[in-house]
């Protein structure tokens, strides 16, 4: 590690340009494929209710502690903490977390971009029956007219099935995030949030709207806010708070990075409050939107990861304008796992740029590039390298493939760690003077604040970590 850091020169033109960012890296495809898929298999309600728990408890300080962090240290994630440290004569060793955070985010960039990559071809396929529907003159019939529910599931066995379409549709993802990330933070990560988010919230109101017409919103809704407290169990608590980490982007060092590109002003209690807020609002509007349409053609919600793939554009061909919502559906989730993925590269990026001194497009290339070459390795886990078992030795990954692997160790070893780390580095070792002036907190705020990240964050944390590494303990 080299010791200097130089202070990033970079930085968002605006307050609001900073929300809408990292309000962009915070919903993603954790809200829209992942949440509604766990919902979904731990019976709804006890989960959502516990979840939301989990972000206003947990996330919500964590994300304050993340963005102080970024803001007070101006410059890569290591460097900031570094700094932070040392005006708080602390180790500098703290910085270490901030180099896990920087691992785990290029080790997420690499799946994500494979799975965003699906989306992508679901996108093109949709598109491709728009096409043909308007062609026929009838552009709101049901999507994929004709084909039987088994040809439908069959077309994603197809895709995996098949290495070299996979491997194209990464390069294409992991492509545009690359060259959004090399043009830098107000030309390139702020552009493309600025002209995305508002395109997302506009499809997403519109395809919730579809739901509550076409579908069965009265279902869903008690699906998902009616608990039957009896579902809680320690399995379902500890895959509820790992989720609230994942959609948070927290222990990931993301937020310290978005954070540092905050020039001047103060008020970051209001602003980390809005970016959790208006994660959890995306993810129950997800909810709201997949299922009444589930509901309506009496699917199974349990489906699981596949209910976004199989069940959701079997469901769109027999509602009415299927094909034109369907579209609009895997372009919504498109444009929220962009913005999600440019916040994932930037982290190691910035680490290249603060710490080796590296260029932006040269910083940006060599960890896209690797992340790139990571996520090929997972693509063939579903074909040639079907067999493959990376951590077949670990009892907890035996029977997992390797996109599942880098999956499951990053998010239930990598992301609890940083976020213990992150917490027991703010509640017990960052000067509170510091703390103070920088997030503007009011005393009464900032008491509450501190109660949570020093002693609630920590033991629930610790608590999600060892039980989800040792699930025999339970
Ligand atoms: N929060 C993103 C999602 O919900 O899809 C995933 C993510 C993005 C995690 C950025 C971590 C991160 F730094």
């Amino acid at each position: 590690m080299v010791a200097t850091t130089t202070s990033t020169s970079e930085g968002w033109s605006s307050r609001s340009a900073f929300i809408l960012a990292a309000v962009g890296a915070a919903v993603g495809l954790g809200n829209i494929w992942r949440f509604p898929t766990l919902a979904g298999e731990s019976g709804g309600g006890a989960f959502v209710i516990f979840y939301i728990a989990c972000v206003f408890l947990l996330g919500l300080p964590l994300v304050l502690s993340e963005v102080f962090i970024g803001k007070a240290g101006q410059t890569d994630a290591v460097g900031s903490i570094r700094r932070v440290a040392a005006q708080s004569k602390a180790s500098p060793s703290w910085a270490i977390f901030g180099g896990v955070g920087a691992l785990a985010a290029f080790l997420i960039v690499s799946f994500y971009s494979v799975v965003a990559g699906w989306v992508l071809y679901y996108a093109g396929i949709m598109g491709g029956d728009l096409v043909q529907a308007i062609l026929a003159g009838d552009p709101f019939r049901g999507a994929l007219a004709g084909e039987s529910q088994d040809q439908i599931q069959q077309r994603l066995s197809d895709m995996f099935a098949s290495p070299g379409l996979l491997l194209g549709v990464h390069f294409v993802f992991m492509g545009l995030t690359l060259y959004i990330v090399a043009r830098g933070v107000s030309s390139g990560i702020e552009k493309a949030a600025t002209y995305l988010m508002p395109m997302f919230f506009v499809l997403l109101v519109g395809l919730v709207l579809y739901g509550a017409i076409e579908g069965d919103i009265g279902q869903a809704a008690a699906f998902l806010f009616t608990p039957d407290w009896s579902k809680l169990t320690p399995q379902v608590m500890n895959s509820a708070l790992g989720q609230a980490l994942f959609s948070l982007s927290l222990g990931v060092a993301g937020l310290i990075t978005y954070g540092s590109y905050i020039k001047e002003g103060s008020g970051l209690g209001p602003t980390s409050a809005l970016i959790a807020v208006a994660d959890t609002c995306v993810a129950l509007l997800a909810g709201l939107m997949i299922f009444p349409i589930v509901f309506a053609v009496g699917l199974d919600p349990a489906a699981g990861p596949t209910l976004v793939f199989q069940t959701l554009p079997f469901a769109f061909q027999t509602m009415p304008g299927g094909a034109l919502f369907g579209f609009l559906f895997f372009v919504l989730i498109l444009v929220a796992a962009v913005t999600s993925s440019i916040s994932l590269l930037e982290v190691p990026t910035a680490w290249g740029i603060g710490e080796r001194g590296w260029s932006r497009p040269k910083s940006a290339l060599i960890f896209g590039g690797g992340a790139f070459l990571m996520g090929i390795a997972c693509l063939l886990g579903y074909n040639v390298w079907a067999d493959v078992r990376p951590l077949g030795f670990w009892s907890l990954f035996a029977d997992t493939d390797i996109l599942d692997t880098v999956d499951g160790f990053t998010g239930k070893v990598m992301l609890p760690v940083g976020a213990l780390l992150t917490s027991i580095f703010i509640g017990w070792k960052a000067d509170k003077n510091l703390l103070l002036t920088t997030t503007g907190l009011s005393p009464l705020a900032f008491g509450i604040w501190r109660f949570l990240i020093a002693w609630l964050c920590p033991l629930a944390v610790a608590i999600i970590l060892t039980t989800g590494l040792f699930p025999s303990i339970l």
